[in-house]
């Protein structure tokens, strides 16, 4: 059984609450928030006053994937909007392992992400102090690119270095029922996918589909 993070940048932004809400009966494991800044990323999404508006609609904890520069600048703000867990970008912030810390003494889960370039082998100093490692599969910035299938053997490198640590690791990018699958098998914990749920037509079962893998 995969955990799913369904990522709101697919859903209907003029419907959000609707959009949480149907998230949250259907029981995810958590909800996945794209913030972009514009810099980072091409893309700019929303901030803390957004997620702080939606976190009364669900109890699902909120994994909050932040694509901006230096996010240890506004790190507080995204704690005191509600976040539950906080991904930064191994190349966004020149000391990881203090923003990590930050995040830990909020008592919140600590994640770092790695850009399809990026190698694990960077992490290997930090492992024992991440909850989780999110692994992108397409390059940061847009919702519905083409999975990047080196992410495959990434996972599986992954999971050898973490020997046995307990340390989540998440993918994201590209994300539906086959490479999700491909996903699993290699080591995976946790699915986030965004088109894949909001484009179905059904996006229960894209949900129900990816919790069974
Ligand atoms: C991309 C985001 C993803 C995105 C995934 O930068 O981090 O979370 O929403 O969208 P899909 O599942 O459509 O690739
Ligand atoms: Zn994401």
């Amino acid at each position: 059984m995969a955990l799913v993070a369904p990522s709101i940048l697919s859903a209907d932004f003029s419907k959000l609450g609707e959009e949480i809400k149907c998230l949250d009966r259907e029981k995810v494991d958590f909800i996945h928030i794209d913030v972009m800044d514009g810099h980072y990323v091409p893309n700019l999404t929303f901030g803390p006053p957004v997620i702080k508006s939606i976190r009364s609609y669900t109890d699902i904890p909120f994994d909050v994937h932040l694509m901006i520069e230096h996010p240890e600048r506004s790190l507080q703000d995204y704690i005191d909007a509600g976040a539950d867990r906080i991904t930064c970008h191994l190349d966004a912030t020149r000391h990881l392992e203090r923003f990590v810390q930050q995040v830990k003494s909020a008592d919140l889960k600590a994640g770092v992400s790695l850009c399809p370039h990026e190698s694990p082998e960077a992490l290997r100093y930090v492992l024992d102090d991440l909850d989780l490692i999110l692994l992108m599969s397409v390059n940061p910035g847009f919702g519905g690119q083409s999975f990047i299938e080196s992410t495959v053997q990434k996972a599986r490198d992954l999971r050898k270095l973490l020997a046995g640590r307990h340390c989540e690791i998440m993918v994201d990018g590209g994300i539906n029922l086959e490479t999700g699958k491909r996903m699993v098998d290699a080591g995976c914990d946790s699915l986030v996918a965004g088109s894949f749920i909001f484009k179905h037509e059904d996006p229960s079962e894209a949900i129900r589909g990816l919790k069974a893998l």
